[in-house]
């Protein structure tokens, strides 16, 4: 039987990882897990409990009794705690901008690393986030670092925007994408950062799917490799 396959995805926000690994995952059949829709929705799920952000143990009960679950969509897959639909709740901005907050707690990180690597010990599986080539999936077959330029994932995330009737302006939004890519890379447990056995992609002047197709390669060789 050949070995199943790990693939982490990391990178700062709005490089394209999510994207890109739903694709990645349905081109093979893995299952695909977005961890940063977690963190989002311990977020959501704390701002509507009115827990304070920064109480750590309130939060990280909160994130023990949580119960997040992920279903199939098209185009973005559904995310859910108990029956409650959250997948878009958790996209706006009130959420993007306290997220890296709730994430920045080494208790709350504990508690999803473990439901993370549950979902990943079922078998083939495209995970995105901060830390899974770090710290998630240490030992990953396949470990892809996702960047871009702040300016181009700022202009991904206006045109996001503007197709879902928001208009932000172009400088705020790189603004606050700097700031989270600051508090992310800066925090005290498992910050954003390249393992050391990461491959960079630049997706700066890459389509969609390019960055596919360069990310399809590298699977196949390392599919070939395990078989
Ligand atoms: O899609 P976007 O890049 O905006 O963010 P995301 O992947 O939904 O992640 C939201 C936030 O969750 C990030 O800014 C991090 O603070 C946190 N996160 C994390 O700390 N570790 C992960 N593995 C994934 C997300
Ligand atoms: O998950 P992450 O925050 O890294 O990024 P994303 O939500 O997958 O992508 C942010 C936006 O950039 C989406 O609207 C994508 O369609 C777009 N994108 C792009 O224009 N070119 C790429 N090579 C990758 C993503």
């Amino acid at each position: 039987m050949t070995k199943a396959l790990q693939v982490a995805i990391d990178g700062p926000a709005s490089a394209g990882k999510s994207t890109v690994a739903k694709l990645v995952a349905k081109k093979f059949g893995y299952v695909y897990c977005d961890t940063g829709a977690m963190y989002r929705a311990i977020t959501l799920a704390a701002l509507q409990d009115k827990i304070i952000l920064t109480d750590s143990e309130a939060v990280t009960k909160l994130a023990q009794k949580t119960k997040i679950s992920f279903k199939p969509g098209d185009p973005v897959q559904q995310v859910f705690i108990g029956t409650q639909n959250i997948t878009d709740a958790i996209r706006q901005p009130d959420i993007t901008n306290n997220v890296s907050t709730v994430a920045a707690i080494a208790s709350v990180r504990t508690e999803l690393v473990n439901q993370q690597r549950q979902i990943a010990d079922k078998g083939n599986i495209v995970m995105d986030g901060r830390d899974i080539g770090t710290t998630v999936l240490p030992h990953a077959g396949v470990k892809i670092f996702l960047v871009a330029s702040a300016h181009e994932r700022a202009v991904r995330r206006y045109k996001e925007n503007i197709a879902k009737g928001i208009n932000t302006p172009l400088d705020q939004l790189q603004a606050e994408i700097e700031l989270r890519d600051k508090k992310d890379s800066t925090r005290a447990v498992s910050p954003l950062t390249q393992a050391a056995d990461a491959q960079l992609l630049d997706t700066t002047s890459l389509s969609i799917d390019e960055v596919v197709n360069k990310i399809s390669e590298i699977i196949t060789k390392k599919q070939d490799e395990l078989s």
